[in-house]
């Protein structure tokens, strides 16, 4: 029998702190280092160790058993500590009974009544635009994604108190929460930073503005069909209890968050490739032109767009919002011939995967013809995890890539967005991955846009 190759530590470990320092400062850096040496590799998360798994065959395969390999590790018992135990944080006896109450939301008949609001949304925001001017894109498409969530799974419009709310606390909940990984707590008040401090606040303030949505949905219940109504009416099929309160809030705060940051930051990077990318660009104006001739998208329009899913998934690739995140084992098991201890802890990088030469050529470079029908190998298109994969899998993959292409082949049909600053970007690792502030100038283009029938003009709450 073959003899089983030991699983390395990864260099340059630091006694208690262990490799915090580098996933902290150079988190990308450092992941992509670690396939070369071998397809398991350990690394210290502050005082205790995880395993990355490098090969995509035993990265599918902890995704795949939810019972054994559970929501744990720094990532989700920190993120429970912020947001509570909502689905993307709940442990599996928690989550086989919320997921089955929250799947009907996101099946395909909905989203594509979704749709009809992210293109007015989408429009709202391109009406408040004027050419020439620079926006912060990155900022734009927070906006965007959060009043889309808020009003296609809440039905409750954002006005704009709540927006510059969320605006001002969630990046302290964020990265107080990515902070606290890595930091005990008990070296927490050694760090200076005002987000630091803030972090405590933040998920207060969080809080309160979810309550403020649950209230608003409660006065108007029952002319409300929206997600939060029928999860408010749902109940379990066994003992026919509704959910709790405190469970009802957890699932709002995190679906606030889960459903606005990442797309947000999927849009943000996917302009900043196009305006750094002009010959891509070009074809992609050409592809939308072509289908809508200056008209709003709407769901239907979006099988025929087959670039602009190219342009996307490829964006989804190089910068996938969801870098990374853990799990930890419910009790001891094997993995690739090894044996693990009940808690072990697996840190998962689609970041690590998505940049693996050996499975992408020129991993670095922005070339959505990869995605071409047949130019990609199976094993690397199924490599490819943005929404992470098997019964945890992103219950709002479909929501999210609707609302992305709608965004894309709306602003791409009417406006040029030319980065302002000409040096290369480099993605801020934290919870999710950012931009960071992306100032980008707005050419409106030539042609008379056809405006949709769609409702209110915005501009004035902008
Ligand atoms: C580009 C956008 C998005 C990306 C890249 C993304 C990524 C992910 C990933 C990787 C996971 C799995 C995490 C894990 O296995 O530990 C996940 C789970 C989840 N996402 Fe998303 N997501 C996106 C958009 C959305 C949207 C729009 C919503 C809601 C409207 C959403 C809600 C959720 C929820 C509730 C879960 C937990 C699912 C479960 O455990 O059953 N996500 N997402």
């Amino acid at each position: 029998m073959p003899e089983l190759p030991v699983i390395r530590r990864a260099p340059r470990s630091l006694p208690i702190a262990g490799h915090a320092l580098p996933l902290l400062v150079q988190p990308l850096e450092f992941l992509k280092s670690l396939p070369a040496l071998g397809d398991l590799v350990r690394v210290g998360m502050g005082p205790s160790d995880a395993y990355v798994p490098c090969d995509p065959a035993l990265f599918r395969q902890i995704l795949k058993d939810t019972r054994l390999y559970d929501k744990g590790g720094l990532f989700y018992d920190r993120g429970r500590e912020a947001v509570g135990n909502g689905l993307v944080t709940s442990r599996w006896a928690d989550h086989r009974r919320q997921r089955p109450l929250m799947q009907p939301s996101f099946d395909h008949r909905h989203i594509g009544h979704y749709a009809e609001l992210m293109a007015d949304e989408t429009d709202a925001m391109m009406r408040s635009w004027r050419s020439g001017e620079i926006v912060d894109i990155d900022q734009a498409m927070a906006r965007l994604t959060l009043r889309i969530t808020t009003r296609s799974l809440f039905s409750v419009p954002a006005d704009h108190t709540f927006v510059t709310q969320v605006e001002k606390w969630l990046p302290i909940l964020m990265d107080g929460f990515f902070l606290r990984m890595f930091v005990p707590a008990r070296l927490l008040p050694l760090v200076p930073t005002k987000t630091n401090r803030q972090y405590p606040r933040a998920i207060a303030e969080m809080r309160k503005l979810t309550e403020e949505i649950i209230d608003e949905v409660r006065r108007k219940k029952d002319e409300d069909p929206g997600l939060l109504a029928s999860l408010m009416n749902a109940r379990d099929e066994t003992t026919g209890e509704p959910l709790g309160t405190q469970e009802l809030f957890d699932q709002v705060l995190i679906l606030l968050i889960a459903g606005s940051e990442t797309t947000a930051t999927a849009l943000a990077f996917t302009f900043q490739l196009l305006g750094t990318h002009p010959e891509i660009a070009a074809r992609l104006r050409e592809e939308v032109d072509g289908a809508l001739g200056g008209r709003t998208p709407r769901f239907e329009d979006l099988s025929g767009l087959t670039f602009t899913r190219q342009v996307l998934m490829e964006s989804l690739r190089l910068y996938p919002p969801a870098w990374m995140f853990t799990r930890a084992t419910s009790t001891a098991c094997e993995l690739g011939g090894h044996t693990f201890p009940e808690g072990t802890t697996f840190l998962l990088s689609p970041y690590v995967l998505h940049h693996d030469p050996a499975l992408f050529p020129r991993p670095e470079s922005f070339d959505p013809d990869r995605w071409r029908p047949g130019a990609m190998s199976d094993v690397a298109r199924r490599s490819v995890v943005p929404f992470g994969a098997g019964g945890r899998k992103c219950i709002g993959d479909q929501f999210a890539i609707s609302e992305a292409m709608l965004a894309i082949a709306a602003i791409a049909g009417r406006w040029d967005l030319t980065p302002v600053r000409d040096r290369p970007l480099r993605p801020i690792a934290r919870a999710t991955l950012k931009t960071g502030p992306l100032p980008m100038r707005l050419r409106e283009r030539p042609h008379e846009p056809v405006r949709s029938a769609t409702t209110n003009d915005l501009r004035d709450q902008r």
